[in-house]
């Protein structure tokens, strides 16, 4: 696994000519956390980590050599977008986040699916379901993951998945309790990556 590149204007390149992952969710949620988490980087992070909400403010490449998902052999890339909905991120940067991802997500062939992060102890937010119709709209694949689910009892864990299911209407394999804490997620979530990887694109 190494970093490959960032594109910070609408009109950078991406780094690679290889398929694609995209980590997409509020700002705070916990993408960077899980990036590491996923690629076995909690000691020595790769992608940073803050307890400041908006600390990724650029689309992160970290090319990913094979053998992270069990029946994966190519590379691909795990793409670390920056958060939205930082209520004190400068209007610029506000401004620039819509265009950046939007324009990223749209025009990217080579992207196979996005992983939508929802912070698993508060319901959605209308940015995240608004993320979530919008990726429904352009017909990109999506994974459900919600974060940090060390923060909650069990019982309640398993409530609030069952809640969100239904509200947004996902069948049971699109949606992945996960915690960058304790690793609990991290071999479901590769299976559906490889899923997703695995899928035939025309
Ligand atoms: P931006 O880059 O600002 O968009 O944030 P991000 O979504 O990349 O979040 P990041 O991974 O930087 O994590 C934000 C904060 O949440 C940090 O303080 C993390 O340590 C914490 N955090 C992330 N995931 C977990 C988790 O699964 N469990 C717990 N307990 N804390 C987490
Ligand atoms: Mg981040």
């Amino acid at each position: 696994m190494e970093f490959a590149g960032a594109i910070a204007g609408p009109n950078r390149q991406v780094p690679g000519d290889l398929v694609q992952i995209a980590f997409a969710g509020r700002s705070n949620v916990g993408k960077s956390s899980l990036i590491n988490r996923l690629l076995g980087r909690t000691r020595t992070p790769v992608a940073r980590v803050s307890a400041t909400p908006g600390k990724t403010q650029e689309i992160n490449f970290y090319r990913v050599n094979a053998e992270l998902t069990s029946g994966r052999a190519a590379p691909f890339f795990l793409v670390d977008l920056p958060g939205y909905g930082y209520a004190r991120a400068p209007d610029a940067v506000r401004a620039r986040w819509g265009p950046l991802v939007e324009r990223y997500i749209a025009d990217s062939e080579k992207l196979r699916g996005v992983v939508q992060l929802v912070d698993m102890r508060h319901p959605p937010t209308s940015l995240d379901l608004q993320m979530f119709e919008y990726l429904g709209e352009i017909e990109v694949p999506v994974l459900v993951v919600l974060t940090k689910a060390d923060k909650l009892k069990s019982g309640e864990a398993a409530r609030r998945e069952a809640d969100l299911k239904k509200s947004l209407g996902l069948p049971p394999e699109q949606l992945i309790a996960f915690s960058a804490k304790t690793g609990a997620g991290r071999d479901t979530l590769l299976d559906a990556l490889d899923g997703l990887l695995a899928e035939e694109t025309s």
